[in-house]
């Protein structure tokens, strides 16, 4: 038996993926690349903005045909559909899509052992979008396998109620997984082949636990612990949020080597009247003094950020102030977006919603600034060597090789002898916007 898994939106999703194929695996089923040949497929979906919301309309569609071209063949497939569309849609998504069997939300990926047997039994079109009281961590199988970089979810949800947000309403309350089981499971993946391991959290760095020894223990601690782990080379965490980052993670990236020199700070916007808006619990200043003592403790990190343009009330004054905080930080990478009005959330009803051609413009204007930078911070690393952990080999380019550096960029590298699974020092010949080219030195 075959499944096939199709994954949109952030990291966390690809672990969810992941977790979900490890499910599979134990049922017998094992993971193919090509949709006709599956009994099972899966759509793991997001509900970020609208346009991803709308994405996993059209591909139900397409998958419906492959369905019923398989039944033709009198071959079943089964069409399940996971993820923060099911928690934020629930009946409207089944009434929207017919097409789909099974859905689950992000806190029920335990129960799908249960529901296929509900299936097999007769029932049709289930849907699971509860937040249950037991956790799914508990319940989901151990580690089937790894890529050699690859995801661990050590936080889950949000409190925070930014007011743009859905995220607190798909993925529910704030919640760590604790320190023994993130240690077993950085083990496991370790073993299956893991040399990379990104810690993921919608809030990574509000994680925290208690220890052995009963001490209260935050990410700061839990990074040095898996630093120890023998075989693991490099270690990241994604998201922070800003106002909740501690000395004692900051200082991680000075004392611990494994820790890659790169970190996501969403910014959001440089404007302390629209940070008020958005319920950022920061100012402007106080995001660039985290970024500072980043710097001071590694003066090299890469910063990345995410922006919104045209929140409701955004004046040009308050855009602006943005530009002029992205020229002030100088950003190695960035993700940046229209606002989009997100049904439940507040900020969808705020007054003076900003007119389309006005995001558009704004930003153009804000890549526009985003890209020079990350194309500087590209350029300025021809001539350095960086080490490269290769994941891929190129389907287009024979003996080309595809790796990440310590900031997250990626690498492209010539080489006869295969590079897969390692990392190597490279020196760097050019750069471009998005990669650096390299030879193996
Ligand atoms: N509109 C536009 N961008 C959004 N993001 C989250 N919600 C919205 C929205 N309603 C962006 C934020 C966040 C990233 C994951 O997606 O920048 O950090
Ligand atoms: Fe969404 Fe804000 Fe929570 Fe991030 S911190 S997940 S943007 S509500």
């Amino acid at each position: 038996m075959k499944a096939y898994i199709k994954t949109f939106g952030c990291q966390m999703n690809v672990y969810d993926s992941a977790r979900v194929m490890d499910t599979l695996a134990v049922l017998g089923y094992t993971e193919t690349d090509i949709p006709e040949d599956a009994d099972i497929i899966v759509i793991n979906t997001c509900h970020i903005r609208e346009k991803a919301s709308e994405k996993l309309y059209s591909e139900v569609g397409r998958l419906m045909q492959i369905k019923k071209d398989r039944q033709a063949q009198k071959k079943d497939c089964l069409i399940i559909v996971i993820g923060c569309v099911v928690q934020a849609e629930k009946d409207e998504l089944m009434h929207r899509a017919p097409g789909i069997d099974i859905a689950l939300g992000p806190q029920n990926y335990h129960e799908l052992p249960e529901l296929l047997t509900q299936y097999a039994r007769g029932h049709k079109r289930l849907l699971k979008a509860s937040f249950p009281t037991e956790s799914k961590f508990d319940k989901l199988p151990t580690i089937q396998s790894s890529s050699v970089q690859t995801y661990l979810a050590i936080q889950e949800g949000c409190d925070n109620f930014c007011t743009y947000c859905v995220v607190p309403y798909t993925r529910g309350a704030e919640y760590s997984r604790s320190w023994t089981e993130i240690k077993a499971e950085a083990n496991a993946l370790v073993r299956h082949g893991a040399k990379e391991i990104m810690l993921l959290g919608q809030n990574v760095n509000c994680w925290t636990d208690r220890d052995e020894k009963g001490r209260l223990v935050d990410l700061g601690d839990l990074v040095r612990e898996l630093a120890k782990i023998e075989g693991l080379e490099r270690l990241r965490y994604t998201t922070s949020y800003p106002s909740k980052m501690t000395q004692n993670l900051i200082d991680a990236h000075a004392d611990t080597p494994k820790l890659m020199p790169y970190v996501h700070l969403p910014a959001q916007a440089g404007s302390d009247k629209t940070l008020k808006a958005m319920n950022r619990k920061y100012t402007v200043q106080g995001y660039e003094d985290i970024v500072e003592r980043f710097r001071k403790a590694r003066p090299d990190i890469a910063i990345s950020s995410d922006f919104i343009v045209g929140f409701p009330g955004e004046s040009e004054a308050d855009f602006e102030e943005t530009l002029a905080l992205v020229k002030r930080i100088n950003y190695a990478s960035s993700f940046s977006f229209k606002f989009s009005a997100r049904p439940g959330t507040p900020a969808s009803l705020m007054k003076h919603q900003i007119k389309e051609d006005v995001k558009v413009e704004r930003l153009e204007r804000l890549q526009q600034l985003l890209f020079t930078q990350q194309r500087a911070f590209n350029d300025g690393c021809i001539g350095k060597t960086l080490d490269v952990l290769f994941t891929e080999k190129s389907e287009k380019h024979p003996n080309q090789y595809i790796g990440h550096s310590p900031y997250l960029q990626n690498v492209h590298v010539e080489s006869k002898k295969n590079l897969l699974n390692t990392a190597l020092p490279v020196q760097i010949t050019e750069a471009t916007l998005t990669s650096l080219t390299g030879k193996i030195s």
